[in-house]
This record gives structure tokens, C-alpha cells and sequence, in this order.
């Protein structure tokens, strides 16, 4: 039996900023550094390419005969198709075609172009800029030289991005995936934390039981969420141990309903020991989540699951995806109103 979906509609993501590929990526995918390099975000097969320095994002399907641009090659300003060699620059437009030098060019011989733009080590696209109402996620270490930031290789799982969204943010399943290692197996019992929406994010605070049983390795302490929507978390844990602050940036592709492109930045304040074991020990915990997120059956988030009080955090989200998937489909003033407008729980104040 096929079980409905809960968001019926994904359009509305279209006009979010998605992470597609690191920058380190890019630059590994051909010997000059440049690209083009073949990517994918919801359903849509993309090429992105560095066109003398400006990073472009098209679809990855010549006019002429459909060959993939991504198997092409780049010349300065342009990507070169591999089939008969047509030239493309960064709008988009054919320059060039080999076999009628004198042209006529036809208007029609041109790439359909997306916004794309470099932060953070990583490339972003946005598929739909009618709206223009969406910035990129909120990375809160950004540029401070008191922290040291990784870039992570992306991970992929079969699931989708609010899947692994919920996954990241789940209270209660600490225990149960993550005994010993995250967390206590005793401590069963989340707390039913506020949570904010501002400025397109979700804002809530978790503060983990004190004294636990855990990996030494594990940073237990104050949880402080920063969740821009759609798929982006900012998890700045304050150790309660040392007082040291460290944080994940997680930010999930949607490259398909079934399946995610995960990127993860690692930052944490200057330190004189190895960044490997804590690496290890972040990727010890994703291992620990993925066969159980990917054995969630179906991959997308269905309208039929039971839900608790404690499992508030996934409630609101889901029902701030609805709202934004209602609000896409009435216009930009809707969407505006329904990423941006303030609900406050917490006794917390914001600018
Ligand atoms: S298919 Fe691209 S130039 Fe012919
Ligand atoms: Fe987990």
C-alpha cells in the first residue's frame, strides 16, 4: 500500500538556497580545477562549472542534441558541450558553434541558468528566484577566527532531507541509537523545549542531562539550535566539562525525494589536540543514525505516523512545512509572511 505523503507539493523548496557540491569538489572533478561537474537537486539534473571565477549552475542538457554539458570541458568563460562542441557562457546563451562559425546562432540555442553562489567552502543554488525572500542558512562561526572549521566530504543517505532533518534533531532517539556513545541509555526522557521562529529559522535549546555515562569524547552540555529552513541545523554545543564551545553545521540536498547529499562543517575553538578523533566520533554517531533513517519505510515523511507530545520538535517542523507549502502556492506575499513572521515561545530576546 502506497501511504500518502505529508507535503504534497515540494515546489516550495525550489525557492530555497540548497547546497550542491563543495567548492573542494568542484575543483577535483576535472584536471583544471574548473569543472564541469554533474550534480542533482530535486530531480533536476545540474551542471556546475567555475567560469572564470564566477561560479554558474545550469541544466545539464545541451539544446542541440541533449548531451550532457557536465561531460563537456571549460574554456574561460565558457563550457564547451562534448557532442559538436557548442560554447556556453555563464547566461546561459550559445556563443559558438563549431560547425557554423558565421552563425546564425538560433535564440533558442541556450541553457536554462540558476542562481548559484560559493559560502562557506560550499555551492548553493537556488532553482526558482521569483520569490527572493531566502537567504542562505545561518552558519554562526562564520568568519570567527577564535574557531577552526572543516569542511566534512559530503555523506549520502537514502532518505529524504526532512527525514534526516527530524533525525538530527530527535531528543528521544539519543538513547536508544546512541547509548554510550551520544548519550545515557537511561535518559529517556527528553524535555519539551520552546522553540522560536525567526528570521526563516527554528531557534530551541536543549540542555542534556548532567552526569551521564557517555563516550569522553561525547560534548554534553547546552544544545543551542539554529534551524534555517528547509534543511539547514546549526547545533553549537557548550561542553559543560571544559566550557568549550564546538559546532555542526549539517545541511541536507534534497537531490531526490529518496535520497540526500548531506554537507557538514565541524567548527570548534582553537585547540591544540587532533581534529581526527572528533571527526571519527561524529562519523561513529552518523553511522550509529543511518541504517535506522534509511530503514524508515517510506524514505518520505508519510501522513499517517503517530505522534507524541515529546515529539515536538518534528511536530513543528512538519506543521512549518505545511505552512510553507500552502503559502508557495499563493504567491510571494503568503511565502514572505509564512517564513518570516515571528512565533515566539522562549523568554530568549532577538534582535
Ligand atoms: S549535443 Fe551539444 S553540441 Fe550537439
Ligand atoms: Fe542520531
Amino acid at each position: 500500500m502506497q501511504v500518502k505523503p505529508l507535503i504534497k507539493d515540494n515546489t516550495f523548496l525550489r525557492h530555497f538556497w540548497h547546497p550542491v557540491a563543495t567548492v573542494q569538489e568542484l575543483e577535483q572533478s576535472s584536471a583544471d580545477g574548473l569543472g564541469p561537474m554533474a550534480v542533482r537537486l530535486l530531480n533536476e539534473n545540474l551542471v556546475v562549472a567555475n567560469l572564470n571565477g564566477e561560479y554558474v549552475a545550469m541544466r545539464d542538457r545541451c539544446p542541440h542534441r541533449s548531451a550532457k554539458l557536465s561531460d563537456g570541458s571549460v574554456h574561460g568563460a565558457e563550457i564547451q558541450c562534448p557532442y559538436h562542441g557548442w560554447r556556453y557562457g555563464a547566461d546561459g546563451a550559445c556563443k559558438h558553434i563549431p560547425a557554423l562559425p558565421e552563425g546564425p546562432i538560433p535564440s533558442k540555442a541556450k541553457v536554462e541558468k540558476f542562481a548559484c553562489q560559493e559560502k562557506y567552502g560550499l555551492l548553493w543554488v537556488r532553482l526558482d528566484c521569483s520569490f527572493d525572500c531566502t537567504e542562505i542558512p545561518h552558519f554562526s562561526v562564520a568568519g570567527d577566527t577564535k574557531f577552526k572549521t572543516i569542511v566534512h566530504e559530503p555523506y549520502w543517505w537514502k532518505t529524504s532531507a526532512a527525514r534526516r532533518w527530524e533525525n538530527f534533531t530527535d531528543f528521544s532517539h539519543f538513547a536508544f541509537v546512541h547509548p554510550k556513545t551520544l548519550f545515557d541509555p537511561n535518559a529517556a526522557q527528553p524535555p519539551l523545549v520552546p522553540m522560536d521562529r525567526v528570521n526563516g529559522q527554528f531557534r530551541f535549546v536543549y540542555d542534556t542531562p548532567r552526569g551521564m555515562d557517555v563516550a569522553k569524547i561525547s560534548v554534553i552540555g547546552k544544545f543551542s539550535y539554529t534551524c534555517s529552513m528547509p534543511f539547514a541545523i546549526n547545533l553549537s554545543s557548550e561542553k559543560y566539562s571544559d566550557g568549550t564551545t564546538s559546532v555542526l553545521f549539517n545541511v541536507s540536498c534534497p537531490v531526490s525525494d529518496t535520497e540526500t547529499k548531506n554537507f557538514l562543517l565541524f567548527a570548534r575553538e582553537k585547540h591544540d589536540d587532533s581534529d581526527w578523533p572528533h571527526i571519527a566520533f561524529n562519523n561513529l554517531v552518523f553511522d550509529e543514525d543511518q541504517p535506522v533513517i534509511e530503514g524508515e519505510s517510506p524514505q518520505y515523511i508519510p501522513d499517517d505516523e503517530v505522534s507524541v507530545v515529546t515529539d515536538k520538535v518534528s511536530t513543528q517542523y512538519r506543521k512549518w512545512l505545511r505552512e510553507l507549502e500552502t503559502a508557495a502556492l499563493e504567491g510571494k506575499e503568503a511565502f514572505k509572511r509564512a517564513l518570516h513572521t515571528r512565533v515566539i515561545e522562549s523568554d530568549r530576546t532577538y534582535d
